[in-house]
């Protein structure tokens, strides 16, 4: 009886992984969408701080495909995909020191997911980024 309630809460505090979401994304599309659309494109997927970071980059289109694919990523995670739910603006890529990018959630996402812990990786090659994201709850 005690053993079996030892592994039971064992296994209640042992982190499991409860999502995984990949995406890849077309920097050339990305890029056509921010000279077609401007500001009403990036100001409805992108963060401030997102933008800022991109803009300083040698290849800023890059990094903007790169946190689109993120988002899309992140919304195959939680499983869900694209709902009515999802808010481009609530999952913001940032970047430690290092670079190492991690997700900051807000708004809704942030209360649905901030007790989670959310991994992030990106990659780019040429006209290709790829992002892979991993909840673990
Ligand atoms: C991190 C590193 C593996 C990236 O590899 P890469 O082939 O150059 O670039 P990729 O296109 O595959 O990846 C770029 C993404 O890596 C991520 N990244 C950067 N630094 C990272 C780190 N320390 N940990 C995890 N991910 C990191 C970023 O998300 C970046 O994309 P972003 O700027 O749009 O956010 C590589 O730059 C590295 O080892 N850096 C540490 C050492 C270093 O910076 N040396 C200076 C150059 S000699």
């Amino acid at each position: 009886m005690i053993f079996r309630s030892l592994l039971t809460s064992l296994e209640k505090k042992t982190p499991m992984v409860e999502g995984v979401g990949i995406d890849i994304a077309e920097v050339s599309r990305i890029r056509k969408s921010i000279e077609d659309y401007g500001e009403l494109f990036t100001g409805k997927v992108f963060t401030e701080a997102e933008k800022a970071y991109c803009v300083e980059k040698p290849s800023p289109y890059q990094h903007f495909a790169a946190r689109f694919a993120a988002k899309e990523a992140f919304s195959k995670a939680t499983g869900t995909g694209w709902d009515d739910n999802f808010s481009w603006q609530e999952v913001e890529v940032i970047n430690e020191a290092s670079g190492k990018p991690v997700l900051r959630l807000s708004g809704l996402t942030l209360r649905t997911f901030g007790h989670k812990r959310i991994f992030l990786s990106l990659s780019h090659s040429g006209d290709y980024v790829t992002a892979v994201v991993v909840i673990e709850g």
